[in-house]
């Protein structure tokens, strides 16, 4: 028999052994956790589906957790997490005026875990929405929406998905409150619906547009379950993986700052590789610049060390997401009734800042009425809608705040914006615990006055 020669040595390591193509290895998957050499680190990188879109190595700056928080991977297990209870949901889950509320009691007291089911997908919706607001914050605040420097570079363009991607989370949630059809999903989807209405010219067409006719019925339902279950789902990971491929391209800010220390002391011969036609470019991009660094010291290698942490932040929000279904469960009212209102009527928690300025901005003098529902519910989300939009044109400060939080250039921008946000956090404060009958505020020391609902 012809004996094999082995062309590289390294063949005969087990690293070498599992790069050949077997067809699918289990070792492919898992080797990942704890690769045994370097080359075993970089090859998972490239063989692993998963890793694929990791670089073989990253920075210690971008994996602190005091820089992220890691809220941009806990929003993205959210979502995952939430596809993967809420397929499980839509085999219980009958889309029918008449049956939507009795599937949704089955599943909450007579199918096995049903109720927990129901309760993490809940808990972990409302969590989305909290965890991605507080990730826009944390890229505000950091400045990570502006360019720093590096060739090929376009953060504005990331900024303006996330933007869609807050909106549609938001969206996201809203259609879900209906589906449960009790009290509590069909008056917070009208008072949700009513604020739309106050688009001037529009309004009525708006409303007519979201509910498929002029009040909360069928159509209503089954407009909500599509776009719920199907279509922003659909929408939401396009986005998400756009947004995952801008990062790769632009790297993470906070690298610009190392990457440019580093040209500034570098004295290392210039390298040539640009990634261009010809050679023909307008500097070094993010990924050639990012090479350069001085790898030992900042540097690790993605596997293990992002996969390590990635599936300990995902396995703590699990856990924490399972901790609240069992502690808070989820609400389930009477059966909706569009005879008995309750009093008062509010939009779903994260709307409530809007069901609050449109209350807010409702002023009457004398027979002059202003109209709250234009203002606040379209006029001041609108012109914040169009600030976050522009401020990436906006913010002149200099490159080298970009991915550093608080900078003091960006004072100015830092404060308007944290102004911003605590009104918001503020009014669905108002909203959520302060508003009782009639809208009235019952400050936390007066007695919360009972009322019967309006018939
Ligand atoms: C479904 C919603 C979203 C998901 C799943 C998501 C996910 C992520 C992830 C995993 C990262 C990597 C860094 C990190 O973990 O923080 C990231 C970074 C980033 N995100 Fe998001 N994001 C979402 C929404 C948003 C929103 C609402 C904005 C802003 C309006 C935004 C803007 C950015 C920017 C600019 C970066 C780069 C940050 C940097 O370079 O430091 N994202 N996002």
């Amino acid at each position: 028999m012809k004996s094999r020669t082995l062309k590289n040595p390294e063949d005969l390591t087990e690293a070498g052994a599992a790069r050949k193509p077997a067809g699918f290895r289990l070792a492919d998957w898992s080797w990942s956790w704890s690769p045994r050499s370097e080359r075993e680190a970089g090859d998972a990188v490239v063989t692993n589906f998963l890793l694929h879109w990791f670089p073989n190595k990253i920075s210690l700056a971008s994996l602190s957790v005091k820089y992220s928080f890691w809220l941009g991977t806990i929003t993205a297990f959210l979502f995952f997490y939430l596809v993967f209870t809420g397929v499980i949901l839509m085999f219980h889950y009958i889309p029918s005026v008449e049956r939507a509320y009795a599937s949704i009691k089955d599943i909450e007291f007579a199918i096995s875990y049903g109720a927990f089911l129901r309760a993490s997908h809940r808990i972990a919706a409302h969590m989305m929405v909290a965890m991605v607001f507080l990730h826009m914050v944390r890229v505000f605040l950091t400045g990570s929406y502006r360019n720093g420097g590096l060739a090929r570079q376009f953060r504005p363009l990331n900024w303006w998905i996330g933007l869609v991607l807050l909106v549609l989370t938001l969206f996201l949630s809203f259609t879900g409150y209906l589906l449960p059809w009790d009290q509590l999903a069909y008056w917070a989807i009208t008072v949700g619906t009513n604020i739309a209405q106050a688009v001037p010219g529009y309004g009525d067409e708006i409303r007519f547009f979201l509910l498929g006719g002029n009040e909360i019925n069928q159509n209503t339902l089954i407009r909500f379950y599509v776009l719920h279950c199907m279509f922003l789902p659909l929408i939401v990971t396009g986005l998400f993986l756009w947004h995952m491929w801008r990062i790769r391209k632009d790297g993470m800010a906070c690298d610009d700052r190392l990457a440019l220390e580093e040209r500034a002391q570098e004295s290392r011969p210039t390298p040539s590789k640009t990634y261009s036609l010809l050679g023909v470019t307008a500097g070094r991009t993010a990924t050639v610049e990012a090479s350069l660094v001085d790898e030992d010291k900042h540097k690790v290698r993605a596997v293990p060390a992002v996969v390590r942490r990635i599936t300990i932040v995902c396995l703590l929000t699990f856990a924490l997401t399972s901790a609240l279904a069992v502690w808070l469960g989820s609400p389930l009212e009477e059966a909706a009734n569009p005879m008995v209102t309750p009093n008062p009527a509010k939009a779903p928690w994260y709307f409530l800042w809007l069901q609050e300025l449109v209350a807010i901005t409702t002023i009457r003098l004398g027979g002059f009425t202003i109209n709250g529902g234009f203002l606040g519910g379209v006029l001041i989300p609108s012109a914040m809608l169009l600030w976050g939009f522009l401020t990436p044109f906006i913010d002149k400060s200099s490159r080298s705040a970009v991915g550093v939080w608080f900078s003091r250039e960006r004072r100015l921008q830092n404060t308007i914006f944290i102004i911003v946000c605590l009104a918001v956090i503020a009014l669905t404060y108002l909203g959520t615990y302060m508003r009782g009958p009639y809208w009235t505020v019952i400050w936390p020391w007066q007695a919360w006055p009972e009322f019967p609902p309006q018939l």
